[in-house]
């Protein structure tokens, strides 16, 4: 692929920037059914997500029949939105189901790198040694809230609304669709239009309360990062 012209590349800065704070949880959503070719693009999209070792462990369960939404609503605090968004999709990892893919993974990665066997073993058990040290939810909620945000930016970017939900009780929404027994439930992303206008964007606090210079506590100040860079 060509390397983007700078007005190019300044183009995809402003369609990201438009499209990052455009976006709002949705709170009411119209009966409008997203295409097919929508979801399918979507999926497509969150699929090219980064991940540890490239892993991938994040799994997505689709539901649009009424009944099934209405089973989730039961396991979401009776949220509406659910009920109300054509689309419900519950994010989830297997604590143990994504060793399965592992070789695969390794290999198909090795073979376009042009690594030979040893190389791929030494990488696999690597990986698996170091995933094993980690809580599996806390692995798993890391990566699956990458893939989550890449598929919930990709909605919007093709022009639908959608709404993040933490509000679940994890064991029913196992429970209510039959998901494997290891299975981690990490959100859910409600998907369609939205029916009234979005609520006003509630405020986020400054960068320099949220990011450090170099030292944890010394507020983020670019133009400071500016001559920093420039001393040297
Ligand atoms: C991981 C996550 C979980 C959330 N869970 C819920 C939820 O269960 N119910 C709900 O109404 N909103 C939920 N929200 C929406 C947040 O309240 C909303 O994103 C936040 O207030 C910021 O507003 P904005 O998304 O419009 O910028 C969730 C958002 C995220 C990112």
């Amino acid at each position: 692929m060509d390397t983007p012209s700078l007005s190019s590349s300044s183009d995809m800065a402003q369609g990201f920037a438009c499209l990052v704070r455009q976006r709002r949880a949705t709170r009411a959503f119209a009966p409008d059914l997203v295409p097919p070719e929508v979801i399918e693009q979507a999926f497509a999209l969150a699929a090219q997500a980064p991940s540890g070792y490239n892993l991938q462990p994040w799994r997505f369960l689709l539901l649009t029949e009424p009944a099934q939404k209405a089973r989730l609503r039961r396991a979401a605090f009776d949220q509406d939105k659910i009920t109300q968004a054509p689309l419900m999709i519950v994010a989830f990892g297997q604590r143990e189901g994504w060793k399965e893919n592992a070789d695969e993974i390794f290999h198909l990665a090795c073979q376009r790198r042009g690594l030979d066997l040893a190389a791929e073993e030494k990488q696999k058990r690597g990986a698996l040694a170091f995933v094993s040290k980690l809580s599996p939810a806390v692995w798993l909620n890391r990566q699956v809230m990458i893939a989550f945000t890449h598929l919930m930016l990709a909605f919007e970017a093709l022009g639908w609304d959608t709404a993040p939900m933490e509000g679940f009780d994890a064991a029913a929404v196992v429970k209510a669709f039959e998901l494997p027994a290891d299975a981690e439930v990490v959100a859910l992303l409600a998907v369609g239009r939205a029916r009234e206008a979005e609520p006003p964007h509630p405020g986020r606090l400054d960068i320099d309360r949220i990011a450090f210079r170099e030292r944890f506590g010394t507020p983020f100040q670019t133009h400071q990062l500016h001559e920093a860079h420039h001393e040297h």
